[in-house]
C-alpha cells in the first residue's frame, strides 16, 4: 500500500517557482553581424508598432542591417573608447544589445545610439545590465522617440533627463525624438 504522504490532500497545489533566466552580456563580436541583425529588425518591429507604418516595418532589410553591424564590428578592431557594443545572450540566441559612439558636436563626448532588448526579455534585468556594461556612470546622451515611454522611464531611472533638445527624422516617417542627458 502507497504511503498516505503520496496520496493527494487538500492544500495549496504545488506551483513551480517561475524563474526568468537572466541573458548573460558580453562584448560583441563580428560573428553576430546576422543575429544582431534580425533581432536589431525584430526589436524594431515590437517597439515602433502603432508609431511606425506596417509596411515601413516590413521593409527593413536583414541584409542592410548585417552590412551595418558588419562594418560597426569590424570597426571595434581598432578599439576606440566610446564605440562599445555589447550583447545579451541567451544561449546561442542574441536577444539584446547596447552600443555607443563618440558624441561628435553633442552635449557630451559619448552617445548611447541604441539600446534594444527582444520584448520577452524585457523586465528581466537585462536591459540593465546592458546600460552598465555600456555606459557604466560615464556621462551620456541619447535620443529617444516621444512614443517610447518605458525607455523613458528606465532613462530617467538611471539619471537621464531631456535638455530640451529635439528633432523630426524623416528617414523614420517623420517621428518625433528628444534628448535626454546627464
Ligand atoms: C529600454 C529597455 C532596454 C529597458 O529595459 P527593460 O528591461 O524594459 O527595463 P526595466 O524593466 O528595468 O525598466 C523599465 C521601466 O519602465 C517602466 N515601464 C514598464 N512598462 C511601461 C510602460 N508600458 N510605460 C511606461 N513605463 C513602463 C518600468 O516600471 C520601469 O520603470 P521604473 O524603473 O521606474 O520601475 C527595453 O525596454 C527595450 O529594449 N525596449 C525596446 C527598445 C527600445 O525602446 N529601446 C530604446 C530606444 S530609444
Amino acid at each position: 500500500m502507497a504511503p498516505e504522504a503520496e496520496l493527494p490532500g487538500p492544500g495549496p497545489p504545488a506551483i513551480a517557482e517561475a524563474r526568468v533566466p537572466v541573458p548573460l552580456i558580453r562584448p560583441a563580436q563580428p560573428r553576430d553581424a546576422v543575429p544582431l541583425a534580425t533581432m536589431h529588425i525584430q526589436a524594431w518591429r515590437e517597439t515602433f508598432a502603432g508609431v511606425l507604418s506596417d509596411a515601413y516595418l516590413q521593409s527593413l532589410s536583414v541584409e542592410d542591417r548585417v552590412r551595418m553591424w558588419h562594418r560597426a564590428l569590424h570597426a571595434t578592431t581598432q578599439p576606440v573608447p566610446e564605440r562599445i557594443h555589447v550583447v545579451a545572450v541567451c544561449g546561442e540566441d542574441v536577444v539584446g544589445f547596447a552600443a555607443t559612439r563618440p558624441g561628435g558636436e553633442g552635449p557630451r563626448p559619448l552617445e548611447l545610439w541604441g539600446i534594444y532588448l527582444l520584448r520577452a526579455w524585457q523586465g528581466s534585468g537585462a536591459g540593465q545590465n546592458l546600460l552598465d556594461a555600456a555606459i557604466g556612470d560615464r556621462p551620456c546622451f541619447l535620443w529617444t522617440g516621444r512614443a517610447n515611454l518605458r525607455a523613458h522611464s528606465f532613462y530617467r531611472r538611471n539619471g537621464f533627463r531631456s535638455d530640451g533638445a529635439q528633432q523630426v527624422i524623416p528617414e523614420w516617417e517623420g517621428m518625433e525624438v528628444f534628448r535626454m542627458v546627464r
